[in-house]
């Protein structure tokens, strides 16, 4: 039998040098079968990591818990260490990239002493499409084997695919070696080290320190957007934070996909797996993906995505048959829950999966629950994860290799004021420009205090590997590439009136907005020129079945002028950093200047 299951002499000799310095108790290369996924989860439940969940109610489920300090991605050590300090732009931390490998193999001198160095070659997108590409993860933690296997494509068929070719290496320690004989804990890591750099020049991550989904499933954030969007600047195509959705009505004769940026925990899943309401029941809508979009223009000239995921890595909390149906049915079986509360019965629950909590649980930290302790039964930033083929609503094109047309683009911040419920840009420079000053309030990841707003170009802060204003200057530039241009929307489902109610239902209702952009998309819906692009009017919706009054409509639509003009100034505050690099596009100063002197004309 050969030692090895590639021949690739690139990734052996990169698995053999990093085993020499991290020292783990022996190598295990991952296949990706139902055998070893079988072997890896028992091996979690007998270290303690993995809870099995009632095979009855959850068939193939665990729940795992984290220790408390390990949470959600921290973007406090998140690096980029690109050469210059200036290509990772003021938006991301940097470090000098030879500083940092040495801070770094201090800290992976002998860190998976006691533990299984497993390395798992995996393919973010369909085995060997044109936009799919090739990394190799070597973790020492078996939860992110087991977590890596639904959300990526993952085993031996890749070494097929990769062949002698090169690949992104992401390396990835929990950074807790075990002495002789020391007892593991369930959830081993080491938050007061925690590291997760992105060398963009060389494509490759070293994560340290957490076990935490984008911090340690390094497909996803660290791969797919941080080293891709660099990737896509090289090679001219996108990578976003999108989910991408098909929208279909027979009845209308249109059909269309669109992709769609919302921060994190910003209703991206809902989206991608909404369910129209039942007035709206000529529409069908399928899911692509919920997260992650790759974007790149055929051979016509027309943007083409794929999901580059193979799963949902779902926030928990809120999510249930009311309000994503889709999603509560991709994890009824072969799905691992994190930091979520158990039954008694053994299943799992969360805040807003039932109306009523249950009288009994164990909480996300292990400890007694009922409804009248004062804390949350799961953790905010709880999560499951899912197969995609799982979802009832899952695209019968969401493995085409080719990827699926997009008609449109939409950006969404989580905003309570001042920022209409849906318009559309005059045209794509002012659509990225649009996009780039899109702002939401702050989620777990954000470390900050909820509520206070943060500007979120793209939903892109925390994912662009390289200086924010090439990276819309990027976006500009496609935009002169591609003949058949998305049209750019904006979205707001958060706006809240005085009372600090939502003002828009949101959810399925969101359908509404949905149908009037693939209307404008295929030209047969109407709208106003506004100060901020094309709106619509009370009558271009519809609202059968909805009770919402042309008042309130114009509530959502309102823009107050005063308040409009401060935000420029924002804005143009927002962008000094950059034009003091040099790196803000002179096409921001023009649409400033509009959008500035469109607000005093209405004065
Ligand atoms: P990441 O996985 O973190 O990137 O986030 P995501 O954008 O996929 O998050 P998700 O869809 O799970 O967002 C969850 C939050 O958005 C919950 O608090 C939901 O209640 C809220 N949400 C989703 N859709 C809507 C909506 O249409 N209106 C309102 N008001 N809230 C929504
Ligand atoms: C996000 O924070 O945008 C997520 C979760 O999708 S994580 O994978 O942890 O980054
Ligand atoms: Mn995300």
């Amino acid at each position: 039998m050969e030692k090895y299951p590639t021949k690739n002499q690139k990734v052996i000799d990169w698995v053999m040098s990093v085993a020499k310095v991290t020292e783990p108790d022996e190598i295990y290369w991952c296949d990706g079968t139902e055998k070893e996924n079988k072997k890896i989860c028992s091996l979690l439940v007998e270290k303690g990591t993995f809870i099995p969940l009632n095979p009855q109610k959850r068939p193939n489920s665990f729940l795992a818990r984290s220790n408390p300090k390990d949470v959600a991605r921290v973007e406090s050590r998140t690096f980029i260490c690109s050469e210059k300090e200036i290509d990772a732009g003021p938006t991301n931390n940097w470090a000098a990239p030879k500083k940092m490998k040495k801070t770094l193999s201090k800290l992976m001198k002998g860190c998976m002493r006691g533990r299984t160095m497993y390395v798992i070659p995996f393919s973010m997108g369909p085995l060997g499409s044109n936009i799919a590409q090739i990394g190799v993860e070597i973790t020492d933690s078996p939860y992110v084997v087991a977590n890596m296997r639904i959300m990526t494509r993952m085993g031996k068929k890749v070494w097929t695919v990769l062949k002698d070719k090169d690949f992104v290496r992401c390396f990835h320690s929990v950074g807790a070696p075990l002495k002789k004989g020391e007892q593991d804990v369930a959830w081993p890591c080491n938050p007061e080290k925690t590291y997760i750099a992105h060398f963009p020049e060389t494509k490759e991550i070293i994560s340290f320190g957490s076990g935490y989904g984008g911090n340690a499933l390094l497909g996803k954030k660290c791969l797919a957007l941080r080293i891709a969007t660099t990737m896509a600047r090289e090679d001219g195509w996108l990578a976003e934070h999108m989910l991408i959705v098909g929208l279909k009505n027979k009845k209308l004769g249109l059909t269309s996909y669109v992709a769609a940026a919302f921060p994190s925990a910003c209703g991206k899943t809902n989206m991608a797996m909404l369910i129209p309401p039942k007035a709206m029941a000529d529409w069908e809508v399928s899911t692509i993906g919920d997260d992650i979009a790759w974007i790149k223009p055929d051979s016509s000239g027309q943007l083409r995505a794929i999901n580059p995921e193979a799963g949902f890595f779902g926030v928990a909390p809120g999510t249930s048959t009311k309000t994503n149906k889709n999603a509560v049915e991709s994890c009824r079986a072969n799905t691992i829950f994190t930091n979520v509360a158990l039954t008694d019965d053994g299943d799992i629950w969360w805040e807003g999966l039932t109306e009523k909590a249950p009288k009994h649980l164990i909480d996300w930290q292990g400890n007694d629950w009922t409804p009248d302790c004062g804390r949350p039964a799961a953790h905010p930033n709880s999560r499951f994860t899912a197969p995609a083929s799982q979802c009832p609503s899952i695209d019968e094109e969401w493995e085409n290799p080719a990827g699926v047309p997009i008609d449109a683009f939409i950006f969404g911040g989580r905003l309570a004021s001042n920022t209409p419920l849906v318009y559309q840009s005059y045209n794509w420079q002012h659509g990225v420009f649009l996009a780039s000053t899109m702002g939401s309030e702050k989620t777990a990841a954000a470390e900050g205090k909820t509520g206070e707003i943060r500007r979120d170009p793209m939903a892109m802060l925390p994912f662009c590997g390289y200086n924010m204003g090439d990276y819309w200057s990027h976006w500009l530039s496609m935009g002169a590439k591609i003949d058949k241009k998305p049209l750019i929307f904006r979205v707001n489902w958060f706006r809240k009136d005085k009372e600090g109610h939502f003002i828009w239902p949101g959810f399925g209702e969101n359908m509404r907005v949905l149908e009037w952009i693939v209307k404008r998309v295929n030209g047969q819906a109407n709208a106003t020129e506004s100060v901020f692009g094309y709106s619509p009017r009370y009558e271009d919706l519809r609202w059968k079945g909805l009770n919402m009054t042309e008042e309130r409509f114009n509530e959502l639509m309102s823009v107050d002028v005063d308040m409009a003009l401060l935000d420029v100034k924002a804005q143009s505050d927002y962008f000094k950093p950059l034009r003091k690099q040099k790196r803000l596009p002179q096409d921001f100063e023009a649409e400033l200047l509009l959008l500035q002197k469109r607000l005093e004309r209405r004065k």
